[in-house]
């Protein structure tokens, strides 16, 4: 645990290294956590004991299917409902100042771009779409929720008495009488278009986020504990490069050994205050 004084001198480093421009951001799901969306391995996330989805179990039978759709399609209200935080605008601000040259995030909820900042790159793809395994269409999420919806009258309010924030087990008969639906072009598979885990990145997506890491002058590290393999390497990458890295996250981080700076502090005052000193209201 840092000092405040310490905390102080460390959050003034990081305000001169953003200042000279050339940052790549990497935000993970504690970017998220101020907009009420659990991480997987911070405090909201170890209260949850969260057990992903693997592509394996998805693929592998109708019934681990419609489990993950009845609650997804719970869950789905509590997403849409979320809106980005100060940390989303402080970044979004820093992007429109030109000090932020690119951002990547392994975030699914479109949060970045709900405050306003632009070429993001979605490392694991997003929840707002939905693909198909067999033929490959991409369609809006708001779509399969309307028929999921209408294939389930009644359900929702059903499920919604026993599990209100959308975030706790259901009961097995519940999801048992959940009716799932398929691709309305060819009946295939339908999957949100995001990377389980088990399932590898597309490579021209990989390649995109390693060329802009190593455009970068600044690797800026936002909210992730960098234990997903998926993030770390883009870290690993600047890391030889001699790229700068700095990391704002609460607790430790597997790149904190290769940073030239870490805080551990809460993102949306830290990064509202930087961009409150970076960005002056003109
Ligand atoms: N919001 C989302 O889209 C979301 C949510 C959960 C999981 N995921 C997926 O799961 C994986 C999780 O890996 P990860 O590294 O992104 O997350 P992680 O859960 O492994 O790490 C999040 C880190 O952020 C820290 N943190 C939480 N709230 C914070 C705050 N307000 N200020 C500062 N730090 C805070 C936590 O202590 C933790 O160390 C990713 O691959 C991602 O695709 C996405
Ligand atoms: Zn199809």
């Amino acid at each position: 645990m840092e000092t405040a004084a310490e905390t102080g001198s460390t959050f003034g480093l990081l305000t001169d290294l953003v200042a000279d421009g050339g940052v790549v951001v990497l935000s993970g799901a504690g970017l998220s956590t101020e907009s009420g969306i659990p991480d997987y391995r911070g405090e909201s996330g170890r209260k949850r004991q969260a057990r992903p989805m693997t592509y394996q179990t998805f693929v592998g039978s109708v019934a681990a299917r419609r489990r993950y759709w009845a609650r997804s399609h719970l869950g789905w209200r509590h997403i849409t409902g979320a809106l980005p935080n100060a940390g989303h605008r402080a970044v979004a601000e820093l992007q429109r100042r030109g000090l932020v040259a690119g951002i990547i995030t392994q975030n699914v909820d479109g949060l970045h771009q709900a405050a306003g900042a632009s070429d993001v790159v979605e490392l694991h793809g997003g929840l707002d779409r939905v693909r198909c395994l067999s033929c490959g269409e991409r369609s809006p999420r708001h779509v399969l929720h309307r028929r999921l919806a209408a294939a389930n009258l009644g359900w929702d309010s059903a499920a919604g008495e026993i599990n209100p924030d959308g975030d706790a087990d259901l009961d097995d008969d519940l999801i048992e009488s959940f009716t799932i639906v398929d691709c309305r072009g060819c009946g295939g598979v339908l999957k949100p278009d995001v990377i389980f885990f088990g399932e590898n990145v597309p490579r021209v997506r990989v390649q995109e986020c390693y060329a802009m890491t190593g455009r970068a002058a600044l690797l800026l590290v936002l909210g992730s504990s960098l234990t997903v393999m998926s993030g770390y390497r883009f870290v690993r990458h600047a890391a030889e490069l001699a790229i700068p890295i700095a990391i704002v996250n609460q607790g430790p981080t597997r790149g904190d050994a290769q940073a030239m700076v870490t805080l551990d502090a809460p993102l949306g005052p830290t990064l509202g205050a930087l961009a409150a000193q970076l960005c002056p209201a003109t």
